[in-house]
């Protein structure tokens, strides 16, 4: 397979600008983040979804900045070129600017990442403008904030009221005049999503947003039909990795209790010599009697 450059914003502008769309998965591991770069995958996001998928919190918002910046370096180890993003979790930005600033540059200094994700509203322009002007590239997540999933009462679909919409649209405009470099849409109608889309410069990555992003991103179990739980409606299954695992384990576990796995010519042996003086050695010592 051909190498390609390294992703960066600007080709993530030159695909908008040409009306080329462009992918983005989760990915939370180092092996798949190296599957997901062969394939060819623009953009990779190290999303806090990673607390549900991997580490089976109930929501995402157990997950800490060490687990996910963690994560993120080994993402980045696997997947060189691929546009990368950093998920800011829940309070390692809401407390205060500095400590946005500062978690915010961890993700990119120890984890190599290339921008970092904060679920926002015009309440966070100040921390979107302090780390913009910190040389931090922030991709702003409107519409579906699910670390607000307790305030909002579930994982609901935003703006889908006139006066919602108007207000999802303003904050789209909000950001992007406070420098953020990307927006992220979750949950929003497909109308709401196209008139930002439409009327921004901004590469603009839709999740359960309909077709009128520029690019689109889903979570990796959800589209690989791995996840524990059902994925959105909208997702389209690419494979069944549920079953399928499923029927490895169980040919897996058949075969020990067969003995057909593991194989003896398969498996690491002694060479004749070897065994020869090692059942010498290990012969009962015989005894001399007088
Ligand atoms: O954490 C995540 O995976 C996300 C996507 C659902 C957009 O934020």
């Amino acid at each position: 397979m051909a190498t390609r450059g390294k992703i960066t914003i600007r080709t993530l502008l030159a695909r908008k600008r040409e009306g080329e769309r462009f992918s983005m998965l989760t990915c939370y591991d180092y092996s798949t983040a190296r599957l997901i770069e062969a394939a060819g995958i623009d953009s990779i996001l190290v999303g806090d979804t990673y607390g549900e998928v991997c580490l089976g919190y109930g929501s995402t918002l157990p997950v800490t900045l060490d687990h996910l910046v963690t994560v993120t370096a080994g993402v980045r180890r696997g997947a060189p070129t691929a546009y990368l993003v950093g998920d800011m979790p829940f309070l390692s930005y809401q407390v205060s600017i500095e400590e946005a600033i500062r978690s915010a540059g961890k993700f990119m200094v120890e984890g190599g990442c290339d921008c970092v994700k904060a679920e926002v509203d015009r309440r966070h322009l100040p921390t979107v403008e302090a780390m913009s002007a910190a040389s931090i590239p922030v991709m702003a997540h409107l519409g579906l904030r699910p670390q607000a999933v307790n305030q909002i009462g579930g994982y609901l679909a935003q703006g889908k009221k006139a006066s919602e919409a108007k207000r999802i649209i303003e904050d789209a405009k909000m950001m992007e005049d406070a420098g953020a470099v990307a927006l992220l849409l979750e949950a929003v109608p497909t109308e709401v999503a196209g008139v930002i889309a439409e009327s921004t410069a901004l590469p603009v990555i839709g999740c359960v947003s309909g077709p009128r992003c520029d690019g689109q991103v889903v979570v990796l179990h959800d589209m690989l039909g791995y996840s524990a739980g059902h994925p959105p409606r909208s997702i389209k299954p690419y494979a069944n990795l549920h079953d399928q695992l499923i029927e490895a384990f169980q040919a897996y576990a058949a075969d020990v209790a067969q003995g057909a796995f593991p194989l003896a010519e398969k498996s690491i042996s002694l060479d004749a010599d070897q065994w020869r003086e090692l059942s010498r050695q290990l012969a009962p010592h015989k005894r001399t009697t007088e």
